[in-house]
């Protein structure tokens, strides 16, 4: 059963096409990898699942309707660049996720007490407990990664969608931070959508790999046709091994 499913979808701006006849559907609690060359399109295609702005033409539904513009309620979204909030503690960021879901400053009382102590305890199990009162400034780049994708969730959402969401971590954050998402995905058993430039985190975490390129190309005028999905391999165990595609496919490297 398809819970997002896009249909012939296409975005212009002014007269330059970005995507073009993006046709995919994803079952739900799947987690979808999406590559491609630099400016093809994939942030794109994610403010479009997103609703921050209308496609050009085509549709997108996620469990059968258009999504709704209101973020955090059924889609959570991490940048590259931290969003949390600067001016908030580290628990108060944890809150404010939650709260995007009750509707903004519901929080009062003993609501407002629960909500601190559910913070806590998600604070406590990704290793942040000891800097809740702290500013985000505070915090090295790993933690205020951890801290935005636990914000993310708080809302619970359905869809989280990932924009190259590791890109600025040193190697060992990065792959505690794999840890702590593939462990939080088999619990909530949410579908993502994960914007890279690592072919292998690509595959080590996906279902599946999407390729966004461009299916035509004009020498004369590179910005003539939008790009759309070429490949969409099958990434989980006992799909084709990683390497075999690497030697024998061509993946559009960032440039
Ligand atoms: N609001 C906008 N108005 C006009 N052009 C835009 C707008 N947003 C993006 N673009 C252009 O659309 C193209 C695709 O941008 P997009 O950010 O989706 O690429 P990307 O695949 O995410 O690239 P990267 O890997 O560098 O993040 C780029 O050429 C960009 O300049
Ligand atoms: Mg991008």
């Amino acid at each position: 059963m398809s819970f997002v499913t896009v249909r012939d979808l296409f975005q212009t701006y002014g007269n330059r096409p970005i995507i073009e006849r993006v046709n995919v559907d994803v079952a739900e609690g799947e987690f979808i990898s999406i590559v491609g060359a630099s400016g093809c399109g994939k942030s794109t295609f994610l403010r479009l699942l997103l609703a921050q702005e209308r496609p050009t033409r085509g549709e997108i539904r996620i469990d059968g309707a258009e999504p709704a513009r209101e973020p955090g309620l059924d889609r959570g979204i991490v940048f590259q660049r931290y969003s949390v909030f600067p001016h908030m503690t580290v628990r108060d960021n944890i809150v404010a996720g939650e709260s995007f879901r009750a509707g903004w400053g519901r929080f009062f009382g003993d609501a407002a007490k629960a909500a601190r102590d559910r913070a806590d305890q998600t604070l406590a199990r990704i290793g942040l407990d000891h800097v809740a009162d702290n500013y985000p400034a505070t915090l090295s780049g790993g933690m205020q990664q951890r801290l935005a994708i636990a914000q993310a969730l708080a809302a619970k959402p359905r869809v989280l969608l990932l924009d190259e969401p590791f890109g600025a971590l040193d190697p060992g954050t990065r792959l505690s931070m794999h840890d702590f998402l593939q462990d939080l995905r088999a619990e909530t058993g949410m579908t993502v959508f994960m914007v890279t430039h690592d072919l292998e985190e690509a595959f080590k975490l996906g279902d599946r790999v999407l390729v966004f390129d461009k299916p035509r190309w004009d020498p004369h005028d590179p910005s003539r046709y939008g790009a759309t999905i070429t490949y969409d391999f099958d990434a989980r165990d006992g799909g084709i091994p990683f390497q075999t595609l690497k030697e024998n496919i061509h993946v559009p490297e960032p440039h």
